[in-house]
């Protein structure tokens, strides 16, 4: 019973603490939101997104975006840039101050230089992350790269939407021609032990190096790669079963927990199924199922369903997901039986039984809080007995925490 009613105040408590993270980042301005009212925008809209730009532009307090419709961003895509040159285009169409309909118009001396957002990546050389504006004969204005040996190839249309002196966003012409901007660039350089090293998953990182499975995760980088971390807490408490595997199996569980693509938080949402992953390997099959449990994206081998508790990386060609349990490939560990049916509410009685089972398939917990919960049931056990222990201050708080909301979740479904 007691159980319950921390069950309940830890779902009660959820939605206000994700409540209370969001607003407290207030953005002043979502560029993504604004375009959608125009539909002639969408494409330029859809790559902003896929860019990275987006996110950019929001974070900025004053800023100029120059949109083209989607016949310009055709002429455009017809040069088959990669998304990184596409970006450093676009990036071009971004200024770093405001200029709204009025003001261009009113510029001093009919023509100025404004820097962009390509400049402010440090990547543009020279000046070619500047553009001129040109206030012309007739009302025109013109607006040219300063790469682009003095010519103003694009002309002001009409101005989209002004919110001084925050956001304006106006419409040209045709997109900006910059020889720098469209020149092929290399992908940024990745360094995936750096990354996990920084976010929570060291011992993560340092488990793919000594098992030699990092060299496949570094090896597909470039290609398109997702990879799966258990924090440092989730790890540590299956350590020692990781310690019992052989070098070989080691190295194949490191490799199970990446997919040889790129899938972005989107993508998974949308891909219930099977997924090979990088230990997959002609008669080893290593796979293992996506399936979305509402908001939730999780993965489920025969022996254990992990959900995704957090995002580190999402970018193409990388994404890096947390998850809050290691995942075991049927191949290397016993399959639970009851893995795949709900949780069942808890109950004192069924628990007891339960650990009798579960014992046959985990370590015997001698040190509780070093005892690994390999599925639900073995997790729900391991939570009623010392569920009050870990949520005062033991490192299996979260752990403890998600369990109690993976099983109120299933709870109040049943
Ligand atoms: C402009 O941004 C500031 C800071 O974020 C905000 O307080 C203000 O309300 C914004 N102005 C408008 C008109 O939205
Ligand atoms: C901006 O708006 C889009 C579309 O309405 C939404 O999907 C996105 O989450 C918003 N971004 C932010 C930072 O609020
Ligand atoms: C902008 O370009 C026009 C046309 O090439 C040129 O006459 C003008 O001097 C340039 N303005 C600046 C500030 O460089
Ligand atoms: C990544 O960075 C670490 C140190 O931060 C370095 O030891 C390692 O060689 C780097 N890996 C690659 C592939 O560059
Ligand atoms: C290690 O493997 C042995 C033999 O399979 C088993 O008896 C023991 O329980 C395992 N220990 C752990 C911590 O998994």
């Amino acid at each position: 019973m007691q159980k319950v009613s921390v069950a309940t105040c830890a779902a009660t408590l959820l939605p206000i603490l994700l409540l209370l993270c969001t607003t407290t980042t207030v953005h002043a301005h979502n560029i993504t939101k604004i375009l959608a009212k125009h539909p002639e925008f969408s494409t330029f809209n859809h790559y902003l997104t896929a860019t990275r730009l987006a996110a950019e532009i929001n974070r900025r307090q004053t800023i100029t975006v120059c949109v083209v419709d989607n016949a310009g961003m055709a002429d455009l895509l017809s040069k088959h840039l990669s998304i990184y040159s596409i970006k450093n285009v676009l990036s071009l169409h971004v200024f770093v101050d405001y200029f709204g309909a009025k003001k261009l118009h009113q510029i001093t001396d009919g023509t100025a230089t404004t820097a962009t957002m390509y400049q402010a990546t440090g990547s543009a050389p020279g000046t070619a992350g500047f553009v001129n504006i040109t206030d012309l004969p007739h009302g025109k204005v013109g607006f040219g790269a300063q790469d682009n040996g003095g010519v103003l190839d694009s002309f002001f249309v009409k101005s989209v939407e002004e919110i001084p002196y925050n956001i304006s966003i106006i419409q040209i012409s045709k997109t900006l021609s910059s020889p720098e901007a469209e020149a092929p660039v290399a992908p940024p350089s990745l360094n995936l032990t750096t990354i996990l090293n920084k976010q929570g998953c060291k011992s993560f990182g340092d488990l793919l190096a000594s098992s030699g499975a990092l060299q496949t995760f570094e090896d597909n980088l470039d290609g398109g790669l997702t990879v799966f971390c258990p924090p440092d807490d989730v790890l540590s408490q299956f350590m020692p079963r990781y310690k019992n595997l052989s070098k070989a199996d080691q190295q194949s569980l490191g490799l199970f927990h990446g997919f040889p693509v790129y899938n972005s938080m989107q993508m998974l949402k949308a891909n219930n199924g099977l997924m090979n992953t990088l230990a997959t390997d002609g008669a080893k099959k290593f796979d293992l199922t996506i399936q979305n449990d509402g908001e939730d994206v999780t993965l489920k081998t025969k022996v254990v369903t992990a959900t995704i508790s957090g995002t580190i990386m999402d970018e193409e060609p990388l994404a890096v997901y947390k998850i809050d349990k290691v995942l075991l490939p049927r191949e290397l560990f016993k399959s639970a039986p009851e893995s795949d049916a709900p949780a069942p509410a808890p109950k004192s009685s069924k628990s007891k039984t339960k650990k009798k089972s579960g014992s046959k398939e985990a370590p015997a917990p001698s040190d509780e809080e070093d005892a690994y919960a390999p599925d639900d049931d073995v997790a729900d056990q391991t939570a009623s007995d010392n569920g009050a222990v870990g949520l005062d201050g033991g490192r299996l708080g979260p752990v403890v925490l998600s369990v109690f909301v993976a099983v109120t979740l299933s709870f109040l479904r049943v």
